[in-house]
């Protein structure tokens, strides 16, 4: 009821803003990396496995594409991550020394259930969840779990669980590369204090909502958005395209931004908002240019940057500056400020933000 939405308009805003405390709680009792985190016997699975396979669906395959950068070049373990409809019914290569790792906000997703069941069916017995309800069927059926702590998430669209399973799967990350001797103490000291501060750095790029605010009011009038990032920040835009999607109506894509010239470049007009996420990452230059691709046709970009990025704004270029750079935790930080973008889209034309239409919290039939 509206006594539990505080000072909020909405569930989506209310859990937004629970992000600093829901990042808290998940990482709460994190003193060092340690396999145990994922269960009694972590340490002897992922000491057996050499792959990973992610499933989920939604937003959660998301967190996954993103634990797949950061898996593959922090723990130097191939990633493979599938959408969990697809995997179920496709012919696929088996290999039992594979740790599959199903990510689900409700653990009760049909289609991430079906997926972990035919991964099993096919010999592959090592099973992690990454998940938020802790007594869920998703839980039950895998070896190994990390609870995510983000409480109750009422909004369709997700927001807290994301960024929360994101948490866990940075935390997975560690575990892998310790356990195959990728992570030196001091790099385990650098992740485990970068992770404490989330709450803090997340509130600060929270407290951008009034500049985000004036450019949603601009959203709000186009039906088509572009949203391009590069490496891990790829699959952020694809969430912050999925957000704006699910609760504004506006059709938006998202392109690792190297794509633009085959094809989505042909979209581009001076009707056209181009987000882009651009922290300073060793692909900022790349990343430059491609924003030149989209100002040289008129498109009007709008530029998540961060503290270390050195773009200013101008003509046709819009900045939004995120006060501290974030090196590899940085898609946490930047996939708050979407959301932010997308809530207040949605709220800018009246949608109803918290239940949108066709869509359902929890998809439990096929
Ligand atoms: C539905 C929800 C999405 C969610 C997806 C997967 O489509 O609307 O927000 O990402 O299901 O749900 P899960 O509970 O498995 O994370």
């Amino acid at each position: 009821g509206a006594a539990e939405l505080g000072p909020y308009r909405h569930y989506m805003q209310k859990e937004i803003f629970e992000q600093p405390r829901a990042i808290g709680d998940t990482l709460e009792g994190v003193v060092s990396i340690t396999p145990e985190l994922f269960g009694d016997n972590a340490y002897n699975i992922f000491k057996q496995v050499d792959r990973v396979l992610i499933l989920a669906c939604g937003t959660s395959s998301y967190a996954g594409m993103t634990a797949k950068y950061w898996i593959e070049s922090i723990a130097k373990i191939p990633v493979s991550v599938e959408v969990a409809s697809e995997y179920r019914y496709r012919d696929s290569v088996p290999n039992p020394n594979t740790l599959v790792v199903t990510i689900s906000q409700s653990g009760e997703t049909a289609d991430t259930l079906a997926a972990l069941k035919h991964a099993r069916s096919l010999g592959m017995e090592h099973t992690l969840t990454i998940c938020n309800v802790p007594t869920s069927a998703m839980v039950r059926e895998c070896k190994l779990a990390y609870i995510t702590r983000a409480g109750v998430e009422v909004g369709v669209a997700s927001t807290k669980a994301f960024t929360t399973q994101l948490a866990g799967l940075f935390l997975l990350t560690l575990c892998l590369a310790q356990v195959n001797g990728h992570l030196s103490e001091e790099d385990e000291a650098g992740h485990l204090k970068a992770m404490r501060h989330l709450p803090v750095a997340i509130a600060s790029v929270l407290a951008l909502e009034p500049q985000i605010i004036a450019w949603s009011e601009e959203f709000a009038r186009k039906e088509n958005a572009l949203f391009l990032g590069r490496g891990m920040h790829y699959p952020i835009a694809l969430e912050g395209a999925l957000k704006l999607k699910e609760i504004s109506y506006i059709h938006a894509e998202a392109y690792p931004a190297g794509e633009l010239k085959h094809g989505p470049l042909a979209l581009v007009t001076n009707e056209m908002p181009v987000v882009t996420i651009a922290p300073n990452d060793a692909l900022i230059e790349k990343l430059k240019s491609n924003m030149q691709e989209v100002r040289a046709r008129g498109g009007q970009l709008y530029v998540f940057a961060d503290v270390d990025s050195h773009i200013s704004s101008g003509e046709g270029l819009h900045v939004i500056r995120l006060p501290e750079h974030y090196g590899v935790l940085s898609p946490i930080l930047h996939v708050c400020a979407l959301q932010l973008l997308a809530y207040h889209t949605a709220l800018a034309r009246g949608t109803d933000v918290d239940k949108p239409r066709n869509l359902a919290k929890s998809v439990t039939v096929e």
